[in-house]
């Protein structure tokens, strides 16, 4: 009875969205958990809502090296149901061994997006992203560049890559029925 198997197997999911800044994570982790009736997690609102304030004022603070521990500590203790989906931040796979344990503890999944699209996306969110917020139009486009090269080696881990132009929950949750 495959269907049965495939049906038990799904009960055991916990998915990673990874990916870039403005690639669209949280915005399908949303949709996504809701069409499967799975928790969510949006690891940024997480640790948002642990530090009572903003990561950008964090960063301020204490500077983006405590905000990568800290980052990690949470990713690897939040409480999650077995079913869930989670929203992780565009650094979460790049520091510490948090890629390798993702895999270890659930399906990852790379949303990737050329810089164009990332550049255009992100001009309008990037007061709430420490890492962007004094950059103009053309930094935040070589910043992108830079920053996307040096982090592929750790996206392209994940046990799936998705091109994220027009991406919707649909074509993920279709990805993650072809998996279980
Ligand atoms: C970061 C991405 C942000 C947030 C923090 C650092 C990064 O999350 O975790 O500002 O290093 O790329 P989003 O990818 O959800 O914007």
């Amino acid at each position: 009875m495959p269907w049965l198997i495939q049906g038990l197997s799904l009960l055991k999911m916990r998915i990673f969205l990874i990916g870039f800044m403005g690639c669209g994570k949280t915005t399908l982790a949303k949709k996504l958990s809701a069409k499967l009736g799975y928790q969510l997690v949006d690891l940024d609102h997480e640790i948002e809502h642990k530090l009572g304030q903003s990561i950008a004022s964090f960063f301020d603070e204490k500077g983006e090296d405590a905000f990568r521990k800290l980052e990690s500590e949470m990713l690897k203790t939040l409480n999650y149901n077995q079913n869930t989906v989670v929203a992780t931040g565009g650094g979460t796979p790049c520091f510490f061994d948090n890629m390798d344990w993702m895999n270890a503890t659930g399906h990852t999944i790379y949303i990737e997006m050329p810089v164009t699209g990332l550049a255009s996306r992100l001009q309008g969110g990037k007061a709430s992203r420490p890492l962007l917020k004094d950059l103009n139009q053309q930094e935040i486009q070589k910043y992108i560049e830079q920053k996307l090269s040096d982090r592929q080696k750790y996206y392209q881990k994940a046990k799936s890559i998705v091109n994220g132009i027009n991406l919707s929950a649909d074509d993920l949750r279709a990805l993650i029925l072809s998996n279980s």
